[in-house]
């Protein structure tokens, strides 16, 4: 009696919430893409995932509460936000609706939902986030630093003679007070920082606070730092570096640009505030000022691209420690600049994601040696290492081996890509890892080691934006799961605070083409959309003032006569679209709506009333037309060609969008739009009788002209006919006889691909949907050149820039390939994955965020007989897993709580098939829908469905 008395007292404590009638239970909360983060966006968004162990289960209503202190949360005392019972299944993107959030705001929230029936669901955990600095005067720190380099620019190097000062630090000594309850640290850089206190390292990060156009942006990080301080004197230390800001950037050295170093300004600066709260309420501040020493210190030369000369000899003893004698240091200089907008860095931030132990070491002559990964990556080493004071270790970095064993750096063109440590002489031993450059590597050539190295010297660091993993796939094919793997580490390696195109040589950029290309399939290995909104916003700052997305961003002036090109500028529209379809975003579009009108009126302007692009339009741009179906075998598809379908590909994601966040008469606009620019190109590309896409009859203006097979060009190309189909520019006996052609020119060229970056991720789904999925499993598994096969039987671990980036047995090929171009670590043609996550798995988002989406696994015929693929989508778990034998199938799926899927079972015989082990028309909580073509489909809930039967080969 006691018992319950005190029970229901605790109940009624617990304040108004319902009681829990079933298991439906929010999870996984999320702010703005992120757990517990701080943030700076005044009204963000909230999102959770259900989950439940009853099958065909849905939220019917919920209710979030948000308070300013974890005791007022637990008591349900939301005194910033109670959201009442709102009846409504959305449980993604929910817009913070309570009081205005002012700068460090701390939110604790959770969330309570209502199933099918009505009935509550038990409270979720709390979670929590916090507002970061959210108004310029918020920021009491000055911009310090130390000009190393004096007089520098605007040469800044004399023919091959690189330009790397030294990285400067700097230290404050605080006095701590008694009962500190709450510390945060604030801070960024013109450049790169990296900070301490009392000699710990605070955050994980790498990189920060990342590269944006720093006149128009610079993000700062925010820290807890509470642990890290005691009471009595601390000692605040920072290291700066270059980085994008002031350091090389990309191929300038490369091309002879005017400038290559020191885009955006030529000494880096340092911001940083501590704020300190006590227990009675008081306040205070410690900000970088002139009050801040600064000196030298170890690390003589610092810059992404080249790396990092350390000497430990010269790194000042103990200046970690209180009492420290730092008077022959020199006070911190203020740098002058201009106003910066400061905004909390929006995305996971860049951090060693993983380890790895060298496969090997070998030695090679003279004491050098040759470290093996077994794993092309980017990222550093961590040395390990005792010797004598003054021991030089160099670290040369590369991704192959020549065929005699020598480290292979050709391909890395300008980069320097060398570490080298100077060892202070610790008996102890010492340990360094480089803080402000990465490298794409495999192997590691190690001069100078004191000794023998063994593999416990050396630690792989796996560096890249640390994007939650969203997605697994796998196979009993061998060479699919290799390919899966490379194309993993190919974007965990170049997903490096911006989609880079690689991560060895020197460029490094965020080439628009590469990113449109592969976008979507990036959102099914990691979660991206946190990476994605900052990348966007670096697009749009990017933007020219013709209305045309650049080729890069940022996009420093590295080369003034780079302008735009068709299948490049366009990742203006299709990566915001992207994030809309991956996580039903609707606050990108609305942020990205003005630029991408612009961009459209761009388009407009070019193509003019003939809505299609007249041949020659992009003589005036420069490099001429682009780049076309860069990096394609064979035949060129004309580049008006490509811009046409560009144009019309994003009118229809424009009507689309503009659909989506209401404007539907925008929508309608694109939507004709779209339709003028495909009958355009059917009028002009289409021949009639024949169905084959051509260039136009007639020479250009200037007599140059694309006419077919003139100068390589021809209208008759796979990539034509894949982009036509995949961006469904044709009608339904057209789209037929593409299909026809593709698999003619298939066939004619031996069953192989010919496309380039803007043909290969249409190829396999184009032939898919022309009823050629045979076609699409060949090209997949051949391992003849060109194709992923080959590079697989090559040697890679990650995808390549070329088919045949390294062959083994033709050495001289690669010589003449690694003098230009040729990057090991390239993820364009890894966009095959899309195909086989939607095609092979077989799962396809109908609605955006996969509200409702299908799954119709092609099955094929022979080679590969279990497939199965998995994605955590904003909604919870999609599993798609089939496995096969002569007459049989099974398939497996999970259905997240809150969506609903259809599912396509291939099955000739549907009465044979079985979920449960009962036939399905057996089945209360199922519905069935049409058989067609050999499949059964069936409508379901959420939940985890097996089914069984036999399939007719
Ligand atoms: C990059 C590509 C990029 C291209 C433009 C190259 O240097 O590596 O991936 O899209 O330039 O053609």
């Amino acid at each position: 009696m006691k018992n319950s008395l005190i029970c229901w007292l605790l109940l009624l404590l617990a304040g108004p919430a319902a009681l829990a009638n079933s298991d439906l239970t929010p999870t996984q909360l999320r702010v703005e893409y992120r757990t517990n983060p701080f943030t700076d966006e005044a009204k963000p968004r909230l999102s959770w995932v259900l989950e439940s162990g009853r099958r065909n289960q849905h939220q019917s209503a919920y209710r979030i509460l948000v308070a300013s202190k974890p005791e007022l949360l637990e008591a349900g005392q939301a005194d910033l936000w109670d959201s009442g019972k709102i009846a409504n299944d959305q449980t993604a993107q929910v817009v913070y609706g309570g009081t205005a959030l002012t700068s460090r705001q701390q939110c604790f929230w959770k969330i309570q939902s209502w199933d099918k029936e009505g009935q509550p669901g038990p409270w979720s955990q709390s979670a929590s986030w916090e507002m970061g600095l959210l108004e310029a005067a918020d920021w009491k720190a000055a911009w310090i630093g130390k000009d190393f380099a004096p007089g520098t620019a605007p040469v800044p190097f004399k023919g091959k003679e690189l330009l790397l000062p030294p990285a400067p630090i700097f230290r404050k000594e605080v006095s701590v007070g008694q009962k500190l309850v709450k510390a945060r640290l604030y801070i960024t850089a013109l450049g790169l920082f990296e900070f301490k206190i009392n000699g710990q390292r605070i955050g994980k990060d790498y990189l920060a606070p990342g590269w944006t156009d720093y006149n128009q942006r610079v993000y700062y990080q925010a820290y807890d730092v509470t642990e890290h301080l005691k009471s009595g004197k601390q000692v605040l230390q920072a290291r700066l570096s270059y980085g994008w800001y002031s350091g090389y950037i990309g191929y300038a050295l490369l091309v002879g640009n005017p400038v290559v170093r020191a885009f955006y300004g030529e000494v880096p600066a340092l911001k940083a505030q501590l704020e300190l709260t006590y227990e009675n309420g008081q306040t205070q501040t410690v900000a970088t000022g002139s009050d801040w020493k600064v000196s030298s210190g170890g690390l003589l030369e610092s810059d992404i691209l080249h790396g990092e000369t350390y000497d430990a000899r010269e790194e000042p003893e103990n200046w970690h420690l209180p009492g420290y004698d730092d008077s022959h240091w020199e006070a911190a200089e203020h740098i002058a600049t201009a106003e910066r907008q400061l905004q909390l860095y929006p995305a996971q931030p860049v951090q060693v994601t993983d380890t790895l132990s060298p496969g090997s070491i070998t030695e090679r002559t003279n004491g050098t040696f040759i470290v093996n990964l077994g794993q092309n990556i980017a990222g550093l080493i961590r040395l390990r290492v005792k010797g004598k004071a003054g021991d030089k270790i160099v670290l040369r970095f590369g991704e192959m081996l020549h065929p005699d064993g020598r480290l292979m750096v050709e391909n890395l063109r300008m980069a320097r890509a060398t570490d080298t440590y100077i060892l202070k002489g610790d008996p102890e031993g010492e340990e360094w890892v480089p803080g402000f450059t990465y490298h794409g590597f495999q192997y590691v050539e190690v001069t100078g080691f004191p000794g023998t190295p063994q593999k416990e010297n050396f630690t792989g660091l796996v560096l890249g934006s640390n994007t939650p993993r969203a997605g697994h796939f796998e196979t009993d094919h061998p060479l699919v799961n290799q390919l899966y793997q490379n194309i993993v580490w190919t974007q965990r390696a170049n997903f490096v605070d911006i989609p880079t195109d690689c991560p060895q040589r020197d460029e490094r950029m965020g080439w628009t083409g590469d990113a449109q290309i592969y976008g979507g399939t990036s959102a099914l290995n990691m979660d991206v959309a946190a990476f994605f909104t900052k990348w966007i916003r670096d697009l749009q700052d990017a933007q020219w003032e013709s209305g045309a997305y650049p080729d890069y961003a940022p996009a420093p002036s590295v080369r003034s006569s780079d302008t735009f090109a068709p299948g490049w500028m366009e990742a203006g529209i299709i990566n915001p679209y992207e994030m809309y379809r991956a996580y039903g975003d609707t606050r990108i579009i609305e942020r990205s709506w003005e630029n991408m009108e612009k961009f459209m009126a761009f388009h407009a302007k070019r193509s003019g009333d003939r809505y299609i692009y007249p041949e020659g339009s992009f003589a005036d741009l420069s490099p001429k037309g682009g780049y076309g179906d860069w990096l394609s075998i064979g035949k060129k598809t004309p580049p008006d060609m490509l811009a046409t379908i560009y144009y019309g590909y994003t009118a229809q994601l424009m009507a689309e969008m503009a659909a989506a966040i209401g404007k539907s008469t925008r929508a309608l606009h694109y939507q004709e739009l779209a339709g003028k620019i495909k009958a355009a190109f059917a009028s002009h590309y289409l021949d009639e009788t024949s169905g084959k896409l051509t260039t136009n009859p007639k020479p250009y203006g200037d007599g140059s002209g694309y006419v077919d097979g003139h100068q390589g060009f021809s209208g008759h190309t796979q990539t034509a006919y894949a982009n036509a189909i995949y961006h469904d520019f044709l009608s339904k006996s057209q789209q037929e006889a593409a299909g026809k052609h593709l698999a003619d020119l298939l066939v004619a060229n031996g069953e192989k691909l010919a496309t380039g970056f803007l043909g290969v991720k249409q190829l396999l789904p184009a032939l898919s949907a022309t009823g050629r999925s045979d076609l699409a499993y060949q090209l997949l598994l051949t391992t003849e050149y060109p194709s992923w096969g080959f590079e697989i039987e090559n040697g890679a671990t990650t995808i390549w820039e070329r088919w045949d980036s390294y062959v083994k047995d033709d050495p001289e090929k690669m010589e003449s390939l690694n003098a230009g171009m040729n990057s090991f670590s390239h993820y364009a043609f890894g966009s095959v994955y899309e195909w086989m996550f939607r095609n092979m798995a077989g799962i396809r988002a109908e609605l955006p965020g996969y509200k409702s989406f299908t799954i119709a696994p092609e099955i094929p015929k022979k080679d590969i007989h279990r497939a199965q693929a998995s994605y955590q989508s904003i909604h919870g778990e999609i599993l798609s897993s089939w496995k096969r034998s002569d007459s049989s199938l099974s398939l497996e799926v999970v259905i997240p709580v809150n969506t609903r899927a259809v599912v396509w079972i291939p099955t000739d015989d549907p009465a044979s098939v079985l979920l449960d082990g009962k036939s399905l028309h057996e089945q209360a909580d199922i519905s069935l829908g049409n058989f067609l073509d050999g499949r059964q489909a069936v409508v379901l809930g959420s939940g985890r469905y097996r089914f069984e039967g036999t399939l007719h080969p």
